[in-house]
């Protein structure tokens, strides 16, 4: 039986947990597909800093364009825009499908990604890209897309929701937060992306153009981040019963859809305040099925790992059955609210 091949592009936090997934559950995985997955390589910048040691070296290569025609499945995790962007453009000229868990790549380019894939006749899957851990990308994608969602309102940053935390349970000081948060592996390789909300809005772009149908980038997405937050701020907050967290909404209103990040004041009785360290969750309002609450880890490289290698499955199924993925529908059109109206 001929192996399904993986390519995985990038060996940092992410991705080298889901090499680990990949390597560890090698016979459980191929159980699971009904074929093996087989790990043809691993690009990598500086290969000799790789020192995770169930990573066969010989499978690093700095050739990312080359490995990437060698693949039924490539896997990108190296972030940002460039070269991502090309590396996936080329796989899916390749024939390959793709995993990713690059928002800010789908927040900018997704809908030439999207159609690329369609094109191709091949899939591209991304639920690393929002919530980490938590299975928010497929309901809204697929379980959801027979109803219709009126409103989504989430905390969709670890690193942030981390910081504010910490801020508030031990009074420690913006900085030291913001230490131990990329410590844990929570932060992006610039935490300015986490702090200044872009990672957010990038996420909340990602869900509104699948919950609403609709083409959302990151420019339509206004932010505030939580620079200017204060350690009086969240004292005054706690006198009222209240708590302060980094919220993504997004929403279908009379004027058409609206997408902003912010740092709300809200009550400490609210189930979003209970949402605490990097744990991520996002409230999900539509019409038939009324309120969904998803809930979990949202950042750190085991969760996300963990639902990148449940993409990876879901397409070596795929593959095995002759099957296609969801798509992405983008039929709605839906204009964009005023920005003074949201
Ligand atoms: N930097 C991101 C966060 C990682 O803190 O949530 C997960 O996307």
């Amino acid at each position: 039986v001929r192996p399904i091949r993986i390519a995985l592009l990038g060996a940092g936090t992410v991705g080298s947990q889901t090499a680990r997934l990949l390597v560890e559950q090698s016979q459980d995985l191929a159980s699971r597909v009904g074929r093996p997955l087989q790990l043809v390589g691993i690009a990598v910048l500086h290969p000799d800093k790789v020192k995770a040691d169930w990573i066969d070296p010989s499978l690093l290569t700095t050739d990312s364009a080359g490995l990437v025609t060698r693949a039924d499945i490539v896997i990108e995790l190296i972030g940002g825009i460039e070269p991502a962007r090309t590396l996936l453009l080329k796989a899916i000229e390749s024939g390959a499908s793709v995993v990713t868990a690059n928002k800010a790549l789908l927040a900018q380019h997704g809908p030439e990604l999207y159609r690329a894939a369609e094109e191709r006749g091949v899939d591209i899957y991304f639920e690393a890209a929002v919530g980490g851990a938590i299975p928010i990308v497929r309901p809204l994608r697929e379980s959801l897309v027979g109803d219709g969602i009126t409103s989504l309102v989430g905390i969709v940053n670890g690193t942030t929701n981390y910081i504010l935390d910490e801020m508030t349970t031990k009074g420690l000081q913006f900085d030291q937060a913001l230490r131990d948060a990329q410590a844990k592996g929570f932060a992006e390789a610039d935490p300015t992306a986490d702090v200044d909300g872009l990672d957010a809005a990038a996420k909340a772009a990602i869900m509104a153009t699948l919950a609403f149908h609709t083409d959302v980038r990151l420019d339509d997405v206004p932010v505030e981040g939580i620079r200017a937050i204060t350690a009086d701020d969240i004292a005054a907050a706690q006198t009222e019963h209240r708590v302060i967290k980094l919220l993504a909404v997004a929403e279908r209103g009379e004027q058409g859809i609206s997408a902003r990040v912010y740092p709300a004041l809200i009550p400490d009785s609210h189930p979003l305040a209970s949402v605490h360290g990097s744990f991520n969750a996002v409230f999900v309002t539509a019409r038939a099925a009324d309120d969904l609450m998803f809930y979990g880890r949202g950042a750190g490289g085991a969760p996300t790992a963990s639902a990148v290698v449940g993409d990876v499955v879901t397409e070596a199924r795929h593959i095995v059955q002759h099957g296609m993925g969801p798509g992405i529908p983008m039929y709605a059109n839906i204009p964009m609210a005023p920005l003074d109206a949201s």
